[in-house]
């Protein structure tokens, strides 16, 4: 197994297969690059809904997610089609399902099918993002919680607005496996910062959504059919670029929690 690391997150592996002769140690050893690189990529696989799905139970236990189906027979997979850029959920920085009360820790995305040019996803490290916030401002927030909501998903989607989900989630997170703090606030679902004044809370938080997708904390994939990408969603915040107009992206994703 060879380890490619990438600045400021991000490892590729290679040399290495993943199938059901992987061993305990060898599982060990990824988990390990894992937390270390927050993002890992795998090249080259040929996996269909049954083996990506045992792939994820070595990390954890799927979950459905709470507005998308899943395929036919998997529950727990969601396909990740084209519906063009105005309907396109991910063409925003996020971290995965934040207004669940547990969130889901890691997320799998398979590439089944990618455009030819474009259709990147950026991953942005909000460990970084944590440590470069003016010690003012790490001051004024610790211990502060921010509200997550699904509604603009579900106004995009044109779905029923009971459908709503709100969670509350510290704004500085301790990762629970590497102790380190991150910064957890998304643009796609956070609606402000609890107990605090509207205008006050929306300054803060238009400042903290520039701090946390800056360029140097970033790291671009660019995908090829057959790559497997994990993130580690309880640092890491993405962005699906939609710059592929119609041409055909097909992705299946399982979140786990661990
Ligand atoms: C996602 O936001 O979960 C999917 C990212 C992508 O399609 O690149």
């Amino acid at each position: 197994m060879k380890v490619k690391k990438f600045k400021p997150l991000g490892a590729e592996l290679t040399n290495f297969v993943f199938n059901n002769k992987t061993t305990e140690e060898e599982l060990t050893k990824l988990k390990k690059i894992f937390l270390q690189n927050s993002v890992l990529i795998l090249r080259g696989l040929d996996l269909n809904a049954k083996n990506l799905l045992s792939i994820a139970r070595l990390w954890g236990k799927p979950q459905k997610h709470t507005n998308f189906s899943g395929i036919e027979g998997y529950p727990e997979i969601i396909k990740i089609q084209n519906y063009g850029k105005k309907f396109h959920t991910n063409d925003h920085w996020h971290s995965d399902v934040t207004f669940e009360e547990k969130p889901p820790d890691i997320t799998f995305l398979y590439a089944l099918e990618v455009p030819l040019k474009g259709g990147n996803t950026l991953f942005s490290n909000q460990y970084l993002a944590y440590e470069f916030l003016p010690i003012k401002i790490k001051n004024r927030l610790e211990g502060f919680r921010a509200k997550h909501s699904n509604i603009r998903i579900l106004k995009m989607m044109g779905q029923d607005s009971k459908k709503e989900k709100y969670a509350s989630h510290p704004i500085f997170r301790i990762h629970p496996e590497t102790n380190k703090k991150a910064l957890y606030v998304t643009e796609a679902f956070v609606e402000g910062i609890e107990g605090m004044g509207e205008e006050e809370s929306s300054r803060i938080l238009k400042d903290l959504y520039l701090e946390s997708s800056k360029t140097k904390y970033r790291f671009e994939h660019r995908w090829i059919k057959g790559d497997l990408v994990m993130w580690d969603n309880r640092c890491v915040q993405h962005y699906a670029i939609h710059d592929y107009g119609d041409e055909t992206r097909n992705m299946y994703r399982i979140t786990i929690n661990i």
